[in-house]
């Protein structure tokens, strides 16, 4: 018996009969009952020597489980999603987090890094063994030198002492060459930024490399539209309010692009540090929040995309980070604490009914030597 190609893919067991399944490259495999399957659109299938009846068993894989992978970059993405218990106050909204520690590198930079070399592999400008070079406070490097250790590229990262120790490591030990400009007191701060961005530019030139250049990519986003399709899928398709912190605005963008194809009305917050509220003040200043708040607007920076700017201290970003890994035991960095501030803030005014979803961002792993977890 043969059945229309089918635009499912399928993950379970054959409980019962024999079947076929022929994939679109015409390779066939074959089945019997009990056997793991795992079946990709296109194909086509049909029941050998039973002309009525297969079953599949579509239900998930134990725990969530995923496929097997062929690439550690099939590990990016497919987040958790959690739902906090004790650091919102009663009489609020629901508030979830997209816990984005659980992709390879331990940040939801690795969405931005592999999307943002498949579009440079696509349009032709980074070709096989060809140099990579970026400036980044860690996170982005770490994640660009994991896509470039997997995909072959040698790859050349401007950052500085300003940001974590754990971040220079990783991003050696993913085989990253690292070029230091050093900070003032450790500060995170606008001159630092534009040094950094000049002596990247200035490297990719001279080296004929390919500059990621983050904060005018626009590739980067997509990894990020996948992030709120995610979000809203496991939600149960209730969103309200979304709340994400601006550094190069790729992730706020991407996530609520998507959002708003499910929810037109949705709240979405964008989160600064309060010691440098450029977007909502045009003021600017050092803060100690690590990702955000580069002390200028960004170009991918929509105003559009917000409802409303929130901002937070550096202080309480990182009492929140505490709190989140000694409470919940959600173990994240300082803009995943200022981006619970600023969803309780939200969820407190929505109250109960309500879901406000944010984003843990990276893995606190990334920042035990730093003054926040480093009591
Ligand atoms: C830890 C952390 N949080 C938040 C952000 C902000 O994300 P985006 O650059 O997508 O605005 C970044 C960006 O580097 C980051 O490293």
């Amino acid at each position: 018996m043969g059945l229309a190609l089918c635009p499912a893919p399928h993950l379970g067991y054959v409980i019962a009969g024999r079947m076929v399944i022929v994939m679109a490259d015409g390779t066939e495999h074959r089945y019997g009952a009990g056997d793991a399957i795992t079946v990709d659109p296109p194909h086509d299938a049909y029941v050998e020597g039973d002309e009525v009846y297969v079953g599949i068993d579509v239900a998930p894989a134990p725990f969530g489980m995923s496929t097997s992978a062929t690439s550690v970059l099939d590990a990016i993405g497919k987040t958790p999603l959690v739902e906090l218990r004790r650091v919102v106050p009663a009489g609020c909204a629901r508030v979830v987090v997209k816990v984005e520690g659980t992709n390879p590198t331990g940040s939801m930079k690795d969405r931005f890094a592999l999307t943002a070399i498949d579009g440079a592999e696509r349009s032709g400008v980074l070709r096989p063994g060809g140099t990579v070079v970026e400036y980044t406070g860690g996170s982005t490097g770490t994640s660009l030198a994991l896509v470039c250790a997997a995909r072959g590229y040698p790859i050349q990262i401007v950052t500085s002492d300003a940001f974590s120790k754990e971040k220079r490591d990783h991003m050696r030990a993913l085989g990253a060459d690292l070029i230091l400009e050093p900070s003032d007191h450790l500060q995170i701060t606008e001159d630092l930024v534009r040094r950094m961005i000049a002596r990247a530019g200035g490297i990719a030139r001279d080296e004929g490399a390919w500059w990621v250049d983050q904060l005018n990519n626009h590739d980067g986003v997509h990894g990020y539209e996948a992030m709120g399709d995610e979000t809203w899928a496991q939600s149960g398709g209730r969103v309200d309010g979304f709340v994400q912190s601006v550094g190069t605005a790729h992730s706020f963008h991407g996530a609520v692009v998507a959002l708003r194809r499910h929810n037109a009305g949705i709240h979405t917050v964008a989160v600064e540090p309060a010691e440098s509220p450029v977007l909502s003040e045009g003021r600017t200043g050092g803060h100690r929040i690590e990702g955000i708040g580069i002390g200028f607007v960004p170009p991918l920076w929509d105003p559009a995309d917000a409802t409303e700017i929130a901002t937070v201290r550096s202080d309480d970003a990182h009492a929140m980070a505490r709190r989140l890994s000694r409470e919940e035991g959600l173990f994240a960095g300082a803009s995943s604490g200022a981006n619970v501030v600023a969803a309780i803030r939200l969820a407190e005014r929505l109250g109960p009914g309500a879901t406000v979803a944010t984003v843990l961002c990276d893995s606190g792993v990334k920042y035990l030597s730093t003054e926040v977890f480093d009591s």
